[in-house]
């Protein structure tokens, strides 16, 4: 209480003073907050109330210094919860019932007061304390300034929105316009467990996914997006709608399982805001929108996909122009896509890959793993010179590495510990005595490695690691960067070349097949495919379902021989490899790619069918 009232401004405690001069008791002083702000049980106990009086009396101001990360804190200023709620009001929505399932120092609140004249009844939710006075202050200090304004009865429960039972509020809303307003936490279920924090949700499975899933990072969750959902559960199927500034990638994944659910919300729409400007946050950001009670069908419109379909998709624009929509990503039929209309043009090529795209080898140690040749010795992240064996030492490419379409000498190297996931490495001892002195010197480092992965293997287990690693030429792309480019990774010295878990790749035996594929991802129609089934904004824009969704062998046969040579790409490889992309090897390439399809066609026949899973980008 001590640091809301540090917010209200000098004439209204003056205000108060003078209000509270004659009044002593619990009761009056509820009966008088009601009066002022609208605010039932202003003071919970007596003590709340005599605090309040204490604290009247004139003090020093101290600053507000708490961090918060671990409840996703990130204030909504004034204006930008101002601007929101004309927004929805120019849009025609004008609630009976507000609920705020985060309400902070009550930005959209205080909004919403201002904005919706037929407001009746607000409901928020908050877990910290110091906010939920900060709120009732700021609420009180409106309403003496503007004591004309309609005046709505408001109910603010200090209490954890995971706990807090919304269905007791779907009698009160069911039959009366609703608006579900605000902006829940910034904050990820893994940032969480690193943090130690019990501030989850108890189901923090939600999505079910399996172990290893859940260990490598699928399983992580934005809570703004469990929010979101515990909202839909509750009131999807009622009048109104719901608002809520949130990150981009938690709309991409609310549209992404929308299948696998049956809520009612149709006209989905995501308007861009500047989260640098209003909230110093280096992150996409938009204002999630959507009506409640009916899900819209598919009538031939820009989202494709057979009438009478759900329609499944969020149109984009920013929240300056909210009329010009720039795009529209989501559901065109069983496939998840980023822009429906570059989607239009490329949707033949989006099938399954004849081969199959592999994420580079993972270690978490790359200070001991990772060497540098200088002065034609191997050096450690540590600069110590190693002196090693050099038959487990390989070359190494990073996603940094990936700009030009040959890469001809790589900048380090790795140790490869395994030729296969979980495999002995007792084997490194008995056959390379110097390298397992080096291992076994920095085996703290390896006992040190944070991921669930490594307990109970072997302490050098690598994973990423198989057949497929070993060879000789690969194409790769870096997981990371926004641009789809692939590059020729050949082997250097006669070792095949590893990559780094940031990078996917696919392995062939032989030095034109691998040139050719490079030439078809590089092109045009391929290019334009990736752009609009990827979001730029993911941290790892391309993931494996991503890149298995393009069917080179369609792309191939659609370009043609002449095509494919003759791109101004080919120019940038070397006249050695140029020369052996003869007409004779496009035949036998386009066989192989065949050949591979149906062996993956008759093999998928035993395999149980994959659902609309097949069309799922993670
Ligand atoms: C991003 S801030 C936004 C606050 C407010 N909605 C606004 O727009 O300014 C998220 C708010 O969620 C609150 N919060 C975090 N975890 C919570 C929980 N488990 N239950 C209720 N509130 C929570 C934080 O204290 C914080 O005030």
């Amino acid at each position: 209480m001590e640091n809301a009232l540090q917010h209200i401004k000098e004439t209204t405690l003056d205000f108060l003073r003078s209000r509270f001069k004659q009044i002593h008791g619990f009761d009056d002083a509820n009966r008088e907050m009601l009066q002022l702000s609208g605010i039932n049980d202003f003071f919970l106990t007596e003590q709340d109330f005599q605090l309040f009086l204490e604290l009247l009396e004139p003090r020093p101001k101290v600053a507000d210094t708490t961090m918060r990360r671990e409840y996703g804190d990130f204030q909504t200023p004034p204006n930008l919860s101002k601007t929101v709620c004309d927004f929805l009001l120019s849009y025609g929505i004008s609630p009976k019932v507000l609920i705020e399932p985060t309400f902070g120092k009550g930005s959209f609140i205080l909004s919403a007061i201002e904005t919706f004249p037929m407001l009746e009844e607000i409901h928020g939710v908050e877990i910290y304390e110091p906010y939920c006075w900060h709120t009732k202050f700021a609420v009180l200090e409106l309403f003496i300034e503007k004591p004309n304004l309609n005046r709505p009865s408001i109910f603010l429960y200090r209490n954890d929105v995971f706990k807090f039972d919304f269905h007791k509020l779907v009698e009160i809303t069911r039959k009366q316009e609703m608006l579900v307003l605000g902006n829940p936490p910034w904050v990820t279920s893994s940032e969480l467990s690193a943090l130690n924090s019990t501030n989850i949700p108890t189901k923090s499975n939600f999505k079910s996914h399996n172990g290893l899933d859940a260990i490598t990072g699928k399983g992580n969750f934005d809570i703004g997006e469990y929010i979101i959902l515990m909202m839909l559960n509750a009131f999807a199927d009622h009048t109104g709608s719901l608002a809520m500034l949130v990150k981009n990638s938690v709309i991409k994944n609310v549209l992404q399982d929308l299948p696998n659910t049956t809520y009612p919300i149709s006209n989905l729409v995501a308007l861009r805001f500047d989260a640098k400007v209003h909230f110093n946050a280096s992150v996409d950001a938009s204002l999630f929108r959507c009506s409640f009670g009916s899900r819209s069908t598919n009538g031939g419109s820009a989202s494709g996909g057979k009438a009478g379909q759900d329609q499944l998709t969020c149109k984009v624009a920013t929240l300056v122009s909210p009329q010009s929509i720039e795009s529209e990503f989501g559901w065109v039929g069983n496939k998840f896509v980023s822009d429906i209309t570059a989607y239009q043009e490329t949707q033949f090529y989006d099938g399954s890959s004849p081969f199959v795209w592999r994420q580079g080898v993972k270690h978490d140690c790359s200070r001991i793993l990772e060497l540098e040749l200088i002065d034609r010795k191997l050096m450690n992240g540590f600069n110590e010179f190693v002196d090693i064996e050099n038959d487990l030492v390989f070359p190494l490419v990073k996603s940094s590495d990936i700009q030009n379409s040959l890469i001809v000498t790589p900048r380090k190297f790795v140790i490869i510990t395994q030729k296969k996931v979980g495999e002995e490495t007792t084997f490194i001892a008995q056959r390379f005595p110097r390298l397992n002195r080096y291992l076994s010197d920095n085996l703290r480092f390896f006992s040190e490695r944070k991921s669930s992965i490594y307990n109970g293997k072997s302490p050098y287990a690598i994973f990423g690691i198989g057949e497929y690693s070993f060879k000789p030429f690969k194409v790769a792309i870096s997981g990371f960067y926004k641009k789809p480019f692939f590059s020729l990774v050949p082997p250097y010295n006669n070792k095949p070349t590893m990559l780094d878990d940031t990078c996917y790749f696919l392995g062939f035996d032989n030095q034109t097949q691998v040139a050719f594929v490079l030439l078809i991802l590089n092109s045009e129609p391929v290019q334009k495919l990736l752009r609009s089934l990827t979001f730029l904004n993911a941290k790892r824009p391309y993931t494996k379902d991503i890149l298995m969704r393009i069917d080179i062998h369609k792309v191939a046969e659609h370009l043609g021989f002449d095509r494919v040579r003759d791109k101004g790409l080919a120019d940038k490889l070397p006249e050695s490899i140029l020369q052996s992309l003869t007409r004779e090897k496009w035949v036998e390439f386009l066989a192989s790619c065949e050949n591979v399809s149906q062996t993956k066609s008759q093999y998928s026949l035993f395999k149980q069918p994959s659902s609309i899973s097949a069309g799922i980008v993670s």
